[in-house]
Formats: C-alpha cells, structure tokens, sequence
C-alpha cells in the first residue's frame, strides 16, 4: 500500500537542501510554456501599438476623453434644464413628492424647519417671496442658491435636476399651509426691535 505512485526519481537540484527542504526541478508544464511566450509576443504588440507607433490612447489619455464626452453630456442636460425651468409645473405625482419630502428633511430642514415654517432661512409656507413666488423662482433660487445670504447652491452640493424638480414640487405643497408652531414672519416685514431684547 506504501508503494510510491511515481517510480522516476525526484528531479532534485543539487546542493539546493537548506534546514531539510530540497527543492526540486520539476519541467513546467508544456500549457503553461507556450502562454508564456504568448505573453511576451503580445507584450511585443503592445509596445510597438502603444509606445512606438503610438496608435492607441494611454490611460490617461482615454480618462480624459470620456470625462470630455461625460461633461459635454452634463453640460447639455443643465443648459436644457436651466433653458426650460420656466416653463416647469409643479409636480403632483404622489411617489415625486415623497422623494422630494425626503429630501427636504435631511437637506432643507435644518434651515427651513421641518414643516417649512422658517429659521435661519425664511418661511415657506406663507405668501411673502424674496427672490418671486413662481414655480420657476423656487427652482431657480434652490439650484443657484444666495450664498451671501447662506442659501447653498444645490447644484455644487451634487443635487440632480430631477431632485431640485422633486423638493421644489414637494416645498410648492408646503404653501399655505397650517402651522402648528406659528412661521417664521416674512423677512422685509418683521416687526422692528426698538427696547431691549429679551436676552438683554
Ligand atoms: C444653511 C441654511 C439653508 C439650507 C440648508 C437651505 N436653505 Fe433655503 N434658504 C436659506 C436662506 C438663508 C434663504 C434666504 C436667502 C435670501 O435672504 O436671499 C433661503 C431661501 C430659500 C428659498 C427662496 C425663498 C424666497 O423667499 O424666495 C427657497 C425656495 C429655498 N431656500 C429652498 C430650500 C431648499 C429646497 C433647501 C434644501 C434642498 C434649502 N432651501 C436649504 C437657507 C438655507
């Protein structure tokens, strides 16, 4: 039962036995030779495509030319929003209002309240506008934002046209609507401070 499965001996190399491990000379496998030297003739191929002829774009080069053909392509979709925001309805499509009200909590409401009633930034649920009361003015304002004002522009936050179109659609329900706790007043019509101030 002990007898060995291969009777040719070992191909030792020798000499080559440190600490009791030998090693051995065994002949590669002829598959794997002859992908070896297709390696290398490709590898030849390669060369002279890429670096001698210079037929072919190197990495760098084809990185570049799709980020050209990816910001023609964004490029052409913002112009064609920002070309046609005016004419935009507000959506009334229930699954859009929901994704736009998602939105608003995490992005919006920190500034805006939850229920749009205003606190560092204004109130949107009641009739007073800053920058215009259409559809197209919310849109506009939320793309490009005020930043002197502390309003951010969306569109350097990576928000997608779809989704201004979806939380603006979402604040435009917010209009009108009944507080619980009472809005923020409108800006340019706040009541003016004139004694000392309650924390004064
Ligand atoms: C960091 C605070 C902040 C955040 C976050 C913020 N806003 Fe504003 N927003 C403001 C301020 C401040 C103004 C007022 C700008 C001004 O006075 O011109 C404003 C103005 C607006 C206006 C115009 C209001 C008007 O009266 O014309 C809209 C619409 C609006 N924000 C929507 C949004 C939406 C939608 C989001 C979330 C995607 C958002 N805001 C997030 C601070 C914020």
């Amino acid at each position: 039962m002990n007898e060995p499965l291969n009777e040719t001996p070992e191909p030792l190399l020798p000499g080559h036995e440190y600490d009791g491990i030998r090693e051995l000379d065994n002949k590669l496998p002829r598959w794997w030779v002859w992908t070896f030297y297709v390696t290398i003739l490709f590898s030849v191929g390669y060369l002279t495509y890429y670096h001698v002829l210079a037929m072919g774009d190197l990495s760098a080069a084809e990185y570049e030319k799709e980020m050209r053909i990816g910001n023609a392509i964004k490029a052409a979709a913002i112009a064609k929003f920002e070309g046609t925001w005016e004419t935009l309805q507000p959506s009334t499509d229930p699954a859009v209002l929901a994704r736009g009200k998602a939105t608003f909590q995490l992005k919006c409401a920190p500034c805006h309240r939850h229920d749009g009633g205003g606190l560092v930034g204004p109130n949107l649920t009641d009739d007073f506008w800053i920058h215009g009361s259409k559809f197209a003015d919310n849109v506009r304002i939320i793309w490009n934002g005020v930043k002197e004002k502390g309003m951010l522009a969306w569109k350097e936050q990576g928000m997608k046209p779809d989704e201004v179109i979806e939380v603006a659609s979402y604040i435009y329900t917010l209009r009108g609507a009944k507080l619980e706790k009472p809005g923020k007043p409108p800006e340019n019509l706040a009541p003016v401070q004139t004694g000392p101030s309650e924390f004064e």
